[in-house]
């Protein structure tokens, strides 16, 4: 038998009925008979069943309380219920008791196969939408947002403690650090996650359009607004709004926001007199200082203390370098299988290229960058040559202090700054060998000895490596 078919349960008391069932059935579905509960329930904690179709009446057993319980298993199949004709009524019940259908005896076969049918492509749907769901989840879940460093998981506590409540939270961060991957964090992990996500994109709007996108207007609102349009605060509620670029609203949207996000939760579609009322939270993104806004009087002070209920900084990459990486072997993996290639490595100049770095684009252009390297290489290694132009050249990029990377380990580093970056590239280097001092020294371009010695100073100095 093809394991692959979807599974059916028929459960009859009658032998003929369930003969029949099954010569209707056997060539399309793995068919399993049962002619009371007992038999019925055997089978379905043995196999998957997709669909069980049985009986009102099972002999001394009824089919309801079998509906009942096979719903509550951990893996329920759908359940079709059939009944002598004129008891409509109780098979209404057993679909009120979360039965999918039912059909009347004497059975109609055409329709009993049409019902099946039906219910297997309905099952098909539901696994279809769970796989959809997990891969969203694992998209924006929190494993998904890559770091270690201190600076990373300060963030990722205050999501996963704000998250559940149904505070807004504004996000600051320069473009490329997250943000909208930690918005999309915190609908996940709040009670809002089967809701919509709605996202809109401040800047991208004229101030009119922006108005209508978040409210909605009615038909002949404006010239071209030939239809009534229903807004993201419509189309969001229950669920989250998340604004991006929120520091580019214009001051009449700014009051209209306020009235949606205060108290009253109110408001009115574009060119409409029906109040509106609706339940979201907001997540508002900004790559600008949104506090420098307020005090130059571009945003309105009532409106930052309503967003800004919860605050986040996403920090920039520059300054939590020890997170590159881990972020490099992550998107490593990825681009590597996109681009079918075997998982390739760095060599220990591209890797020191990529650390010395500053990142304006921060994780965004970590990530084109590594993209631009599997792409590019032709060995089992990503050279220096393979990196984007503008990285590359920061091979004689100068570190704080104003020394180059390859100077940083030299005899007469003194510096405090400079000492911190020298102690942050050497445990990078520790981290990615695995301890190994070797690896790790040829990785920093530095010999085996000076990195020992390196080592034997910090520990002398008390510092934790
Ligand atoms: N910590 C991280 N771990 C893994 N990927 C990340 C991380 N931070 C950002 N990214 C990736 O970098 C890219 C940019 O992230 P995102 O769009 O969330 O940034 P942003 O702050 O919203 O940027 P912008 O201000 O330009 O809109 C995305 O591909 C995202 O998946
Ligand atoms: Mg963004």
């Amino acid at each position: 038998m093809d394991s692959l078919q979807p599974t059916i349960l028929i459960v009859d008391d009658e032998k003929h009925t369930r003969d029949g069932l099954r010569r209707l059935l056997e060539d399309e579905y793995d068919t399993y008979v049962a002619e009371d509960i007992r038999g019925a329930m055997d089978v379905l904690e043995r196999e998957p069943i997709d669909v069980m179709i049985t009986d009102l009446r099972l002999g001394g057993d009824d089919g309801m309380a079998l509906i009942e319980r096979a719903l509550k298993l951990p893996h329920p199949p759908i359940c079709i219920m059939m009944t002598a004709y004129g008891s409509v009524d109780t098979a209404v019940e057993a679909m009120k008791r979360g039965a999918y259908d039912f059909v009347t005896k004497p059975l109609n076969l055409d329709k009993v196969e049409m019902l099946i049918a039906r219910a297997v492509a309905s099952r098909k749907m539901e696994q279809e939408n769970r796989t959809l769901r997990q891969q969203v989840d694992e998209r924006y879940g929190l494993e998904n947002i890559i770091g270690e460093s201190p600076a990373l998981h300060e963030v990722l506590d205050t999501i996963r403690q704000v998250a559940p409540s149904s505070a807004n939270v504004l996000i600051e961060g320069e473009s490329g650090t997250g943000k909208e991957l930690a918005a999309h964090a915190i609908h996940n992990l709040s009670r809002r996650n089967k809701a919509k996500f709605v996202t809109v994109h401040c800047a991208a709007l004229s101030p009119q359009l922006l108005e209508s996108e978040l409210f909605g207007h009615e038909r002949g609102a404006f010239t071209g607004a030939h239809e009534r349009r229903i807004g993201r605060f419509e189309q969001g509620n229950g669920g989250t709004i998340f604004l991006d670029e929120i520091g580019e609203i214009d001051a009449s949207t700014q009051v209209k926001l306020l009235r949606v996000i205060s108290e009253e939760r109110a408001f009115e579609r574009v060119g409409g007199n029906q109040t509106l009322r609706a339940d979201v939270r907001l997540i508002a993104a900004t790559n600008k200082n949104l506090e420098k806004l307020v005090a130059e009087g571009k945003f309105r002070d009532d409106l930052f203390f309503r967003l800004n209920v919860v605050h986040i900084t996403m920090p920039p990459l520059r300054d939590r370098k020890e997170d590159i990486p881990l972020l490099v072997r992550t998107f490593l993996r990825h681009f590597c299988k996109v681009n079918e290639k075997p998982l390739l490595d760095l060599t220990a100049d591209a890797m020191n290229t990529l650390l010395t770095y500053n990142w304006p684009g921060n994780v965004r252009e970590l990530r084109t960058a590594i993209e631009h390297g599997v792409v590019m290489a032709n060995g089992t290694k990503i050279t220096l040559r393979d990196l984007p132009a503008n990285v590359r050249q920061a091979t004689g990029a100068t570190l704080p202090g104003g020394i180059t990377p390859a100077k940083a380990f030299g005899e007469k580093s003194s510096a405090l700054d400079l000492h911190e970056t020298e102690k942050r590239l050497i445990m990078q280097a520790l981290a990615t060998t695995n301890g190994n001092i070797t690896k790790a020294a040829k990785k920093l371009g530095i010999s085996r000895r000076t990195l020992h010695r390196k080592i034997n100073e910090m520990k002398a100095a008390g510092e934790s490596l």
